[in-house]
This record gives structure tokens, sequence and C-alpha cells, in this order.
């Protein structure tokens, strides 16, 4: 089983577009019972809404559905994830410290798996959800082949 957790800050755009995008692509190649996908934030503006508008509508205009509920991310999220993949450097700062020793080795840029890396810019600050999913999109196949040619038991 791979358990993987996105962080972003408000749990409303990123992290529950990857959560999606990352099941779907999972559901597609037949895995998903493999893994265990969620999100959640570094920050509690959001807590309990739904993912945000812009960011469902673009989701749908690219086949992904799905709902996600904003929550802040807990030690529970540390300790039972093998991987910690967060969208920009201030979520890395912010998870690592978070997570401490028990994160040590989990922390990764979601856009580190890809050859060219980067973070993927707020699109909350940005008001560009077509290139937050792209670049998450790209960053989710990347780190699912390199998680799959590590091995995946169920
Ligand atoms: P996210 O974007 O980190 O991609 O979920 C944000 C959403 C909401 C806020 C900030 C960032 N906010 O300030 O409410």
């Amino acid at each position: 089983m791979i358990r993987v957790t996105f962080v972003c800050l408000g749990n409303f755009c990123r992290s529950p577009m990857a959560e999606l995008i990352l099941k779907k692509m999972v559901k597609e190649r037949g895995i998903a019972s493999s893994f265990e996908i969620t999100s959640c934030g570094t920050f509690s503006y959001d807590e309990g809404t739904p993912i945000y508008d812009p960011a469902v509508r673009t989701l749908r205009a690219h086949g992904v559905e799905g709902d996600h509920t904003a929550r802040k991310i807990t030690r529970e999220d540390v300790e039972k994830s093998d991987y910690l993949l967060v969208m920009d450097e201030n979520n890395y700062r912010d998870v690592v410290e978070f997570a401490g020793e028990d994160g040590k080795g989990k922390v990764f840029l979601l856009l580190s798996f890809t050859p060219r890396g980067g973070v993927v810019a707020d699109p909350w600050f940005t008001h560009d959800f077509e290139k937050a999913y792209s670049d998450i999109e790209e960053g989710c196949r990347c780190f699912l082949d390199f998680v799959l040619k590590k091995g995946v038991s169920a």
C-alpha cells in the first residue's frame, strides 16, 4: 500500500485537485486498491468547505470528478503517509517544520518528480486554474511513474 497525502496552504484549490487527479490516474490503471490518497492544508482558513468552484470547473473540464472537504494537516497524516507531496516552497517549509522527525524523507515538492522541477503556483492568487491543472497533472503522472518503477504491492 502506498499512502499519499497532498498538502497546500488552504486545501481549497491545489491539493484537492491533486488528490482527485491522482485518484483518477490510479483507477484508470487498475491499481487504485494499492493506494490511499488524501489531501490537507497547512492553514485552516477554509476548513470544512468544499473545493473552490473554479477548481471544480477546471477539473470537470478535464473529466475529473469528485469532492473533498478542506481540513488541516494532522499528526496522523504525517505518521501514516509514505509521501507528503507539497505544492510550493512555503508548503515545504511549513510541512517539514510541522512534521519534525516523523516527516524525515517523506516531504517532496510535487514537481520535483518532473524533469523540470519547480512549484505549482497558487491559483487562488494567480487565478490561472488551467496552469495549476496542467502542472499538477504532470506532477502526478511523473510521481506515479516514479512509484511504479519502485514497485507497488497491495
Ligand atoms: P490552495 O489555495 O493553497 O491551493 O488551497 C488557497 C486557497 C485559499 C486561501 C489561500 C490559498 N485563502 O487564503 O483562503
